[in-house]
Formats: C-alpha cells, sequence, structure tokens
C-alpha cells in the first residue's frame, strides 16, 4: 500500500537539506549537515544525546535561523517562506508545551484556531480519533499520563493536516506500552506524511523508520535503509572460537598473526576474535590452532548488532 501511496507522488522531496550549520557562540551544535526525504518517507534522525538533533529539528520547522546552509521544506525555504513552511510542518517538540487547565479538546481546538484551520470542529474530532484521546477529550490537561500528554503533543502537530511531521524524541520518558502506542501511531502516520523522527534508541529507528540518518557531534556519520547501514558499517568480523586449555594470553599469542586482527576478548568458555576486514580467517585460525598443539572445539561468525555497529561509531561512552 505504501509503496503505491509513494509511486502516484512520484518521489517528490519532502525535505532538503543542505549544509545545514547551526552556531552557539562560537560551538558548533549542527555542523554542514545535507539529508533529504522523499514524500511518504519515514526518516529517523539517529544520534546520541548532545549529536544536534533538536537543533536541526528547531531550524526545520522555523524556530531558530541557520547560522549557514539551507532547507526546503515541500518546496518552501525555512528561512524566506517562514509562514508557507509552518502552514506544511507539524511539530512535537522534545518538551511540549502544557497548558495544564486547557482541556484536551480545549488544547487542540486553541491550536486549530491558532493555525487557522477550517471546519475546525471536525477536524478536531478527527484528530483526536486518531491519537485516541477522543475518550478524554474533556479531561483536563493536567490529569492526563505522561503518554497521553505526548499523544496530545502529536495531536497538535497534525490538527492542520500537514504534509511534513517533524516529530521530537517521541517515546522518550513514557512506559513501554504507550512506546509501543506511539510507534504504531507514527508508522501509521506514514502512510499518509513525511516523517522526520528523533531518537537515540537505535532498535526504535530501526523498526521505525524506512532510512536512517545517523548525526553525531553535529555531523552525519552516515546513512541508509536499517538493512543497507549493516550491510555498510559492519566492516570486520567478529568470530566465536573456543580451544580447549588455552588461557587469553596463549590463545592472543596464537591468534594475533590473524589477517586484520583487532581484539580478542572472553566470552563464556570461549573468546570473541575481531577483524578489521571481512575476508573469511576461520582456515587461518584453524591452523594456528592446530600448530600450537590446541584443540579447536568450536569456531562460528557472530552476527554483529545493529547496536554493536552504532555504539563503534559514536564510541562507546
Ligand atoms: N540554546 C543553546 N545554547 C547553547 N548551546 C546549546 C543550545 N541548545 C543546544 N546546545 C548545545 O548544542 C548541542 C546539540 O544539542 P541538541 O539539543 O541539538 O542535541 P540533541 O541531539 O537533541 O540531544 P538530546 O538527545 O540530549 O536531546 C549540545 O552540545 C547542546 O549542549
Ligand atoms: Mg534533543
Amino acid at each position: 500500500m505504501r509503496k503505491v501511496w509513494i509511486s502516484r507522488l512520484t518521489a517528490q522531496k519532502m525535505i532538503e537539506v543542505q549544509n545545514l550549520t547551526k552556531q552557539y557562540g562560537n560551538f558548533t551544535a549542527v555542523n554542514g549537515i545535507t539529508f533529504e526525504a522523499q514524500a511518504g518517507e519515514i526518516v529517523g534522525l539517529l544520534g546520541p544525546n548532545g549529536a544536534g538533533k533538536t537543533t536541526t529539528m528547531r531550524m526545520l520547522t522555523g524556530f531558530m535561523p541557520p547560522t549557514s546552509g539551507t532547507a526546503k521544506i515541500a518546496g518552501f525555504d525555512i528561512f524566506d517562506d517562514s509562514m508557507e513552511v509552518r502552514k506544511r510542518v507539524g511539530y512535537l517538540p522534545e518538551r511540549v508545551p502544557i497548558y495544564p487547565d486547557m482541556t484536551v479538546r480545549g488544547y487542540v481546538d486553541f491550536w486549530a484556531r491558532l493555525r487557522g484551520v477550517k471546519n475546525s470542529k471536525s477536524q478536531v474530532t478527527q484528530v483526536l480519533e486518531r491519537v485516541h484521546l477522543l475518550d478524554r477529550q474533556k479531561t483536563l490537561v493536567r490529569n492526563l499520563s505522561k503518554g497521553m500528554r505526548q499523544r496530545l503533543g502529536l495531536a497538535q502537530a497534525l490538527v492542520h493536516d500537514p504534509e511534513v511531521i517533524i516529530l521530537d524524541e517521541p517515546t522518550i520518558g513514557i512506559d513501554p506500552q504507550q512506546v509501543i502506542e506511539v510507534r504504531d501511531s507514527v508508522r501509521e502516520l506514514g502512510k499518509k506524511h513525511t516523517i522526520l523522527f528523533s531518537t537515540h534508541i537505535l532498535s526504535e529507528a530501526e523498526q521505525v523508520c524506512d532510512r536512517v540518518v545517523i548525526i553525531n557531534k553535529g555531523q552525519i556519520i552516515a546513512e541508509g535503509t536499517p538493512a543497507n547501514l549493516r550491510q555498510k558499517l559492519q566492516r570486520g568480523n567478529s568470530l566465536y572460537v573456543q580451544i580447549v586449555g588455552a588461557n587469553l594470553a596463549q590463545a592472543t599469542d596464537m591468534l594475533s598473526g590473524v589477517a586484520g586482527f583487532e581484539s580478542l576478548t572472553a566470552q563464556g568458555e570461549g573468546y570473541i576474535l575481531r577483524t578489521r576486514n571481512s575476508n573469511d580467517v576461520r582456515g587461518q585460525i584453524a591452523e594456528r590452532v592446530v600448530q600450537s598443539g590446541y584443540r579447536l572445539v568450536e569456531l562460528r561468525p557472530v552476527a554483529m548488532t545493529l547496536e554493536d555497529i552504532f555504539l563503534d561509531l559514536v564510541g562507546r561512552e
């Protein structure tokens, strides 16, 4: 279904970011990033704390001017056409501004009017239904759970039916059940909208997004579908090796000469050997163990998870 919809729009560029840079004083928070999102794509902006995700999103939503570089939303420049951009973007900020004394419906209605939504009554009803808050429409915002507040924030971002939706870590600080609900909502929204979604959780990016842009220290360090990121980034090999009677020092002596040797670490009854390239070194390992007079009882590749790859990229801090 998704594919049909995308082809109908003939892969229109909905978000185009070019060399976008933001400096706070002389600190560069976002440093010349370039990426795109096509109509109907869910793009994940994945990075650790302080990577520059929020700063990027604030620029894209017209909240803050870039220091240099450009970005377009649905063809409109975020700086020169910021009014057009605001009409077309829904933004769930990192911290949703809360008006505790408003009702759920009042809050969404307030945003609808602010944005000049026609037929606001039916539009508000529709959007509340969409985020599963219609049965709470009379509840005061102060009495909502965190997850419900997050969905209310989503309703605010959706009420003017924007083409592009920008969500800044929508699953942070809510319980696991509600995390699942928010992720499902995002995937559902992705059928009709273009979505930029930030997270510092790799598995979330993998589950929710069509494409992931990895950002660290203000720069893009990798980009691709979850599957091709894994392929691209996994430069080396990981093998589990079990050798009878060899301690770590002895095993290191035996195996440090293997082509591309990077490290040997203990795991369970054996060791994990990592190499820098993806040549098959199993023959070399077997040969070395036997030549040293030891017995090899297990030798198998270990799949690196995308999480390992990500941590290698951004540094295990
Ligand atoms: N208003 C500001 N003034 C000065 N520095 C700032 C400001 N806002 C953000 N920064 C700095 O810019 C860098 C990027 O921050 P940003 O909030 O964009 O990161 P983030 O990826 O959203 O992080 P997190 O995952 O913690 O939300 C950080 O080092 C942060 O301290
Ligand atoms: Mg942030």
